[in-house]
């Protein structure tokens, strides 16, 4: 008899906090969540040279962040330097770092520390495409971008996780992809980092909220394509549902969701509903869905020629 009340027990305790955080999501869907301030926090930037990492630079500096920039071009990274510089910075670091170099992310990272100090707001950005066939990525390539796009983060986290959980305060943010939810015909090596990518980060987020640490917050963030460099040329046919983006939007939204410390960013809303759907639509009927939305030709006008060769 004592087990079942036991069981009994947990079952009603566990309904009663369900019902509670039911409540708290309802009443944050009509009045809006809290924000937090993010002055003088430092914040990490990998892959700040260009697209979405320079944007977001901006977005922190006009808050008042400190920012320490990466990016492996030494050039692009100075540039947004200074553009951040320009827009009137707490105070802004760049330093030249491969993050797909286990050696160089804990090099760096420690320089950090020491030159600027703990940083409590890690984003992972960085990242490659090859946008090659599975059979026709050369090896090297696919190893490339599992080493930028996923083993980075593996690296930054290990440099800069103990310190946020010694202050109890951190924000963990991982830019994976929708290619990190579902497959993508012609990103395999692409598709294998960001799935990687969310996994990980996803699993570090259930370790620090089981282990009770409340001042870690992690953002997992998975874009449609948006307007870079990076995915030049790809288009979607079905644009009133999965437009490819703009950076500026995309980045409005990031930097809200990381204020608001929200788990997980998919963007458009659209995603949201393809991957309940892909939970269980028979496959034949998913494969349907995936041809009427274009997905076996969103790469066929790839044309990031520099990353391709
Ligand atoms: N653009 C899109 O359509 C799209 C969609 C979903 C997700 N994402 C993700 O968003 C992130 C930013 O992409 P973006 O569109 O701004 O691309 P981008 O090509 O404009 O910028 C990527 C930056 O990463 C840097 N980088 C590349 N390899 C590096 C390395 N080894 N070490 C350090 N820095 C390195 C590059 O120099 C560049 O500045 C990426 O992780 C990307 O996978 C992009």
């Amino acid at each position: 008899m004592a087990p079942i009340l036991g069981l009994a027990q947990e079952l009603l305790v566990f309904l009663g906090k369900s019902i509670l955080v039911v409540v708290e999501s309802l009443v944050f869907t009509f009045i809006p969540v809290p924000r937090k301030k993010v002055a003088g926090e430092i914040v990490l930037i990998t892959g700040a040279g260009s697209g979405l990492g320079r944007l977001l630079a901006l977005k922190f500096a006009r808050l008042g962040s400190v920012l320490v920039l990466w990016d492996i071009n030494q050039e692009r990274n100075e540039e947004t330097r200074k553009m951040v510089q320009e827009a009137g910075v707490a105070g802004a670091y760049a330093y030249t770092c491969d993050c797909s170099q286990r050696e160089d992310v804990y090099r760096v990272a420690s320089q950090v520390k020491k030159e600027v100090g703990d940083v409590s707001i890690l984003i992972n950005n960085a990242g490659i495409v090859t946008g090659r066939k599975f059979l026709d990525c050369p090896d090297e390539l696919m190893e490339k971008s599992l080493d930028v796009n996923f083993k980075a983060h593996l690296w930054t986290y290990k440099a800069f996780l103990p310190a946020m959980i010694a202050n109890d305060h951190g924000h963990l943010v991982c830019i994976s992809s929708s290619a990190g939810l579902i497959g993508v015909y012609g990103l395999a090596d692409y598709c294998a980092s960001k799935f990687a990518a969310f996994g990980f980060a996803e699993t570090v987020f259930f370790e620090t909220f089981a282990s009770k640490q409340k001042g870690i917050k992690t953002t997992i963030v998975c874009p449609f394509f948006i307007k870079t460099q990076m995915f030049e040329g790809c288009t979607s046919r079905l644009s009133y549902v999965l437009p490819i983006l703009e950076p500026e939007y995309a980045v409005e939204k990031i930097v809200d969701a990381i204020l608001k410390e929200q788990l997980y960013l998919y963007m458009p809303r659209f995603i949201y509903i393809m991957v309940f759907l892909k939970s269980f639509l028979p496959p034949k009927l998913g494969m349907l869905l995936a041809e009427y939305v274009g997905a076996f030709n969103f790469m066929d006008g790839f044309t990031n020629s520099k990353k391709k060769d």
